[in-house]
């Protein structure tokens, strides 16, 4: 009997797709190309499963030119590249990759908030410049973190683990703000408590955004609310562009309406807002929060596990549609 067929879309860890050549006849792309949402559809014609990431769109004009697919595993916890519903009216299973990188995540999180409310980047950027001449008492002087207030937008995984480190690491007082409010056992042992979303903004000295994009989700933070925001806060997005409105936050960045934001998401990425590259109190970095070895690892391996299982007849280990 013939393998089924899989296309792996993105390059991903060699020697696991070796375990995916054990178990399919497999098509990948070791060079890493971008492809069209055409040359996508043309390698999809004849697959019956597909390794995706982020950075292919999955809607109903790809599906209609992929009739024999049964499955796209994304390797992340996002699948906002999913069009969800038109993939379950074509009979198509979409997973994603939960819990493998929530530690990882929140740990990148908790790194860019420390690295914007102490002007790492900025200050590193002058020193390199040849600029460093003298000590001086406000020389990139920022804003602390321990003892400060810690407001989560989304508490989710990895929301809760931010949470964490926040209150227990550095004695932050926690708010958060999420469509549900957690059990009162989580709330305790996150130190976390529920706030409406202007309250957060109104007090939190460091807000991140850890919710998952949607229409709903789209500029949760656009000019509105960056102005109910402490001139000396700091605004940080793990979650994925689109969530800020990137061309008002460039223009309170530029203002100094407030101190500074940690961006690792853009709208539109890979390519950034022209304004936020020319602010210097921002610290960008190119949607690498889930980025260790390890982690990356698992996510990929996590991918592979709910093709096999699902090509080999047995339901999905992590199903975004049922
Ligand atoms: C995710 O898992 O959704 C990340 O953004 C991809 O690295």
């Amino acid at each position: 009997m013939s393998k089924p067929r899989i296309l792996v879309a993105r390059a991903i860890f060699p020697d696991i797709v070796d375990r995916l050549r054990e178990h399919f006849d497999v098509e990948d792309n070791p060079a890493d190309a971008i492809w069209t949402p055409h040359e996508l559809a043309a390698r999809l014609a004849d697959k019956d499963g597909a390794l995706t990431t982020g950075s292919q769109r999955i809607d109903a004009a790809l599906l209609a030119a992929a009739p024999r697919l049964k499955i796209c595993a994304n390797m992340a916890v996002g699948y906002n590249n999913f069009d969800v519903d038109a993939m379950t009216s074509a009979g198509v299973q979409g997973t994603n990759t939960p819990d493998v990188l929530t530690e990882t995540t929140a740990d990148f999180g908790f790194a860019l908030l420390m690295a914007t409310a102490r002007r790492m980047t900025e200050s590193e950027h002058y020193l390199r410049a040849g600029k460093w001449t003298k000590w001086s008492y406000d020389m990139f002087a920022g804003s602390d973190i321990h003892g400060s207030t810690l407001g989560i937008i989304g508490m989710g995984r990895i929301g809760q683990g931010i949470a964490r480190r926040g209150a227990h690491g550095f004695g932050m007082k926690v708010v958060y703000h999420n469509r549900s409010r957690l059990s009162p056992a989580l709330e305790a042992e996150c130190k976390a408590t529920y706030v409406g979303k202007e309250e957060l903004l109104r007090t939190a000295d460091h807000v991140v955004l850890v919710v998952p994009y949607s229409a709903a989700s789209h500029h949760t933070i656009g000019a509105a609310e960056l102005a109910l925001m402490k001139p000396t806060a700091t605004l940080i997005n793990i979650a994925r562009g689109g969530i800020v409105d990137d061309a008002a936050l460039a223009v309170v960045l530029r203002d100094r309406r407030i101190a500074a934001a940690g961006l690792d998401v853009f709208e539109g990425e890979p390519s950034v807002h022209p304004d936020l590259l020319t602010v210097p109190n921002v610290v960008l970095t190119p949607h690498i929060a889930s980025a260790t070895v390890p982690t990356r690892r698992a996510m990929a391996n996590l991918a592979a596990d709910n093709l096999i299982a699902f090509l080999g007849g047995q339901g999905p280990l992590t199903p975004v549609n049922q």
